[in-house]
């Protein structure tokens, strides 16, 4: 084995969670609380193991996290994303208007779920929670669906990869300010132009040493 074969990324793990996804939601549709339990298994096992996400998916910038898409169903039922980010960098208060889930597969992040109050005012903020390296966390307006999610680690980045029930680059949704909790309009979009290619398939399988 070179070490070439070593360093490639194991893409077969990501193409494998993919399929598995898309038979999750061809099975369940948009049956959210058959979704996200299963769903979450399989995130589980995706970020049990970092061989696998490519470099090019992995890069901090300087100021801002970086949202990086890996995958979107061809009907736009779910989203694969890598979120990267470099110490102190966090999100705004925000929603998401669809299911998600997010799996911490390098470091570790600190999340801060808040509620919204019917009559205005600033989100009321519950105790925050760190999520270690092979956390999975839900998200959903069934659920609870405003947060805020933040590097916890002060010198190094920290990976999470988030999987959303649509297209969530593309979904028209909100952040709150959080003081006076008023919601502004935003669409996150992506980082990348380029996916990662899932489908060549012609590197043989590296064998055990
Ligand atoms: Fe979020």
């Amino acid at each position: 084995m070179t070490d070439t074969t070593i360093l490639s990324p194991n893409l077969q793990r990501l193409r494998g969670f993919i399929a598995d996804l898309t038979r999750l939601v061809e099975e369940h549709g948009d049956d959210e609380a058959a979704v996200l339990p299963a769903g979450r298994k399989l995130l589980a096992g995706l970020i049990a193991t970092d061989d696998w996400l490519p470099d090019a998916y992995a890069q901090p910038d300087p100021v801002h996290y970086r949202q990086y898409l890996l995958h979107c169903d061809p009907y736009e039922r779910f989203s694969v994303v890598s979120f990267v980010w470099g110490p102190g960098q966090r999100t705004p208060i925000h929603d998401h208007t669809v299911w998600g889930l997010v799996g911490v597969l390098r470091g570790a992040e600190r999340s801060q779920r808040y509620d919204l109050q019917a009559q205005g005012g600033p989100p009321v903020a519950f105790p925050s929670e760190i999520l270690d390296t092979g956390a999975v966390e839900a998200v959903s307006p069934r659920i609870g669906d405003v947060h805020a999610i933040a590097n916890a680690l002060p010198d190094r980045p920290s990976i999470s990869i988030h999987v959303y029930g649509g297209n969530i680059g593309a979904i028209r949704r909100s952040v709150f300010d959080p003081l006076t909790g008023q919601r502004k309009p935003f669409i996150s979009g992506y980082a990348n132009s380029a996916l990662p290619n899932l489908w060549d398939r012609s590197q043989p399988v590296p064998t055990a040493a």
